[in-house]
């Protein structure tokens, strides 16, 4: 396809603009038929390292590779024609220095096809954002509760509470100043969401945030209702998938086992 009749989706400064506007939505999506359901509703689907823990049961992001990262990537994008796909640099891809960040992020960007990537970090990453944005990178930035630094955090806890505002809406001045086009707020405090939302120009968007954000982002997989065992307060069912997967698989099970199936209509004849 040449440039000129090149699908031209949704991109980075038209998720700035929304600031203050109708809510930007946006869900995670790590493969091609997730991507095509995101695609008809959202206005981004984000390829998060969260695919770590989702799809291949690690017990946190750490472990997560730019390999990883650039196959669902890549996954993504052929199930999109109009969302934007923003992906997730991975812990250790990005920290050691802006040069590090750049290689990795131009890396994922152009393996993918993606728009934009996503960096977890607030003052300290400030430089390294500045320094992608000079150079054509679009970051969406992350702060609040950052899974990756979930070791140095003790744990996934509620950031900003009490005299702790202060870091956050720092972090998200920070990140706004260096240039990023939106940042995700994760688990802080709606009052804090509110005000950070009223400080910075850049649109945030909330993950246990509150609903005062510019737009809301979810786990596909954590509002579809596939897990059992994992209900964080932030996360509203709106499905529940392993339910009907649960009984779909026990169906099929039991009529393999009775012979049931396949039947007449699933077989071919001679
Ligand atoms: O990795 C991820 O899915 C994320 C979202 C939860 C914001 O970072």
């Amino acid at each position: 396809m040449s440039a000129s009749t090149a699908k031209r989706g949704i991109l980075p400064p038209d998720i700035e603009a929304r600031k203050g506007g109708t809510p930007l939505v946006v869900l995670t999506a790590y493969t091609t038929p997730v991507a095509k359901l995101v695609d008809a509703h959202c206005d981004v689907a984000l390829v998060g390292d969260s695919l770590g823990m989702v799809v291949y049961g690690l017990p946190s992001t750490l472990a997560v590779t730019m390999d990883m990262m650039i196959a669902h990537g890549q996954a993504v994008m052929r199930g999109l024609t109009r969302a934007m796909c923003v992906i997730d640099l991975p812990f250790g891809s990005f920290e050691e220095s802006p040069a590090q960040a750049f290689r990795n992020a131009s890396r994922l960007l152009a393996e993918t096809g993606a728009a934009a990537v996503k960096l977890e970090g607030g003052v300290h990453m400030a430089e390294t954002i500045a320094f992608l944005t000079a150079r054509g990178v679009p970051v969406m930035a992350h702060i609040g509760l950052t899974p990756q630094a979930v070791n140095a955090l003790g744990g996934y806890k509620v950031q900003g509470r009490g005299e702790d505002a202060a870091r956050v809406l720092a972090d998200a001045k920070a990140v706004a100043d260096a240039g990023a086009f939106a940042v995700v707020l994760e688990k802080v405090p709606q009052r804090l969401a509110r005000e950070i939302t009223e400080a910075v120009a850049i649109p945030t968007i909330g993950i246990g945030a509150g609903k005062d954000c510019d737009g809301q982002v979810l786990v596909a997989d954590d509002m579809l209702g596939m897990f059992t065992d994992f209900r964080p307060k932030f996360v509203k069912r709106f499905g529940n998938l392993a339910e009907v997967a649960d009984r779909a698989i026990a169906d099929y099970a039991a009529e393999v086992r009775a012979r049931s199936f396949p039947a007449p209509e699933h077989s071919f004849d001679t």
